[in-house]
């Protein structure tokens, strides 16, 4: 038995969490993300009873199916990615389910193909779901899920936006739209898209993805921090010397080389998910709970970032790419350049790391590293933030530097949970040494959502609390786009403090690909102008 879930439970403000029926309109419906997340999303959630059930779900692509055939390649790919192996495989859950699904051919690019959405959306045609069952109703809500590369996001915002399908016409219902990432390119790229999208979807109607704050563990940073008091008092300079963000992973970068070799470790993690657990690690507590407050906070953080001169930045940073080596499970990796679809001479990074620092009051001058890497040997993602270390008198002045600094680990995956690290005494021995409290969340819940379940659930509650609001996504290219310049700028065969790229072997430890590029640790506090 366990005593955490024995204890009794704040249920939070339950009208927040509260989906609400709607057509679920994935366009890209027949790509990757749809077969791999959304729809294996969709299914879980409905074998969880979370789905309303008047919702309908249809998918929109350019290949001509019918519906009954988009259902049977739809129930291959949820029975294989569904959380419930025994259930999906129930023949009458995947029946019950797929007739709730249907399927619209659409080309994105082409004006005249929106006919049959506007016919859904504006008149509740029924006979553009192919066999939709005399009793089901179709919902006034519309949730457009754009699961399609980000060139078409403007191009179909404009298409339903002219057919009078976008979220500032007059509706019975709301309209959402829901934007995958990447969110553009660089601070230039991410604002034209969003002139563009605000051109028919109000800015409370776009939903911009980051699935890393839909998983369990990065929701649990604001509850951690804000709903508890031993912790808060000692989040700040007076006691943290540094902090750490890291995301590891052990694959290359697979058949996404077409994506990648333009956008980097920098554009495609540092920007959004590490620049996101960076600011729900550092911000102050919100006014209240409301997202508004919540998302002001995380973009007060982005504002105190440093704008730092193009020498600064490259001292901060550190660019590697993998080289032939081999993977955990012992298979041969190629060199990065002989990878599909990429540039035989591309300089692009396949690790990143920057370490920056928040001139605010609560963290100035504590050095705050954010790196990722592709390739490596291990495969995790964690938040550590270092305390200071104790006087230099008792056991300090005999231990130094063997007296290992407390720590807090925030795991994200896998193993989500939280460390804390202490010094003990070793029994029997006149001696101290580290020690840790460890909880696991795997062991105090059976219920464990996919970070594409959450977002699903959020968007169609209308709560945006864990999507990222324009400001926020423009805030973090700019830092990020100092980065590509001074990179761009520098010789790729330079020392890697002064922003050369420097070649790791696939399958390398973390470890030593840091002490490899000579991630800097800073600790001195700078006092700066012209904060970002
Ligand atoms: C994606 C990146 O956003 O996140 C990928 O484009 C990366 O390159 C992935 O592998 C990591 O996500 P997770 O959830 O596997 O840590």
């Amino acid at each position: 038995m366990n005593i955490a879930t024995d204890m009794p439970y704040c249920r939070l403000d339950a009208t927040r969490f509260s989906p609400q029926p709607a057509l679920f309109i994935v366009f890209g419906a027949s790509g990757d993300l749809a077969n791999r997340k959304i729809f294996p999303a969709l299914y879980d959630l409905y074998l969880e009873k979370q789905l309303p059930d008047e919702l309908l779900m249809v998918g929109a692509a350019r290949r001509n199916y019918s519906t009954k055939e988009f259902r049977e390649i739809l129930r291959a790919s949820c029975l294989a990615h569904s959380r419930h192996q025994d259930e999906a495989l129930h023949t009458d859950a995947w029946h019950a389910f797929s007739q709730r699904v249907f399927y619209i051919q659409n080309d994105v690019a082409d004006p005249q193909s929106y006919e049959p959405i506007r016919r859904l959306v504006g008149e509740q045609d029924r006979s553009v779901l192919e066999g939709l069952a005399p009793h089901i109703a179709i919902p006034h809500n519309i949730l457009y899920y754009l699961a399609v590369t980000p060139e078409f996001f403007p191009v179909i915002s404009e298409n339903l936006g002219r057919m009078g399908c976008g979220s500032n016409a007059s509706a019975p219902g709301w309209r959402r739209l829901v934007v995958e990432k990447p969110y553009g390119k660089d601070q230039r790229s991410a604002a034209s898209l969003t002139e563009a999208l605000h051109k028919w979807f109000e800015e409370r109607d776009i939903y911009r993805i980051d699935h890393y704050l839909g998983k369990e563990a990065v929701q649990n940073l604001l509850h951690f921090r804000f709903a508890n008091t031993i912790f808060e008092p000692v989040w700040n300079r007076n006691y943290i010397d540094r902090i750490e963000i890291t995301v590891a992973e052990q694959e290359g970068i697979g058949t996404r080389g077409g994506y990648y070799d333009g956008f980097g470790a920098a554009r495609d993690m540092l920007q959004n998910h590490l620049t996101q657990l960076l600011c729900l690690t550092v911000m102050e507590p919100p006014a209240t709970l409301s997202p508004e407050h919540i998302r002001d906070e995380k973009v007060k953080i982005l504002r105190a970032i440093p704008d730092y001169s193009p020498q600064e930045i490259l001292a901060r940073a550190r660019r590697g790419q993998y080289a032939v080596g081999t993977n955990a499970r012992g298979e041969p990796v190629p060199d990065y350049l002989n990878e599909a679809k990429v540039r035989p001479d591309s300089t692009t990074e396949t690790f990143a790391s920057l370490t920056l620092s928040v001139e605010n009051w609560r963290f100035s001058g504590v050095p705050i590293t954010l790196r990722t890497g592709k390739a490596l040997a291990e495969k995790y993602s964690e938040i550590v933030l270092y305390f200071k270390r104790p006087p230099s008198a008792l056991f300090a002045a005999q231990c130094g530097d063997l007296l290992a600094p407390n720590s807090l680990t925030v795991r994200i995956q896998p193993d989500e949970g939280i460390w804390l690290s202490f010094n003990a005494k070793v029994p029997g021995e006149p001696a101290i040494r580290a020690n840790s409290l460890r909880f696991s969340y795997r062991e105090v819940a059976d219920y464990f959502p996919e970070a594409y379940e959450r977002l699903i659930l959020d968007a169609l509650s209308g709560d945006s609390t864990l999507f990222i609001r324009a400001d926020e996504s423009e805030l973090a290219w700019q830092v990020i786009d100092k980065l590509e310049a001074a990179w761009a700028s520098a010789d790729p065969k330079a020392a890697p403090e002064s922003g050369g790229l420097l070649k790791y072997q696939a399958g390398i430890s973390l470890r030593d690909l840091i002490a490899q590029v000579r991630e800097p640790v800073l600790r001195e506090p700078v006092l700066r102008e012209g904060l970002v």
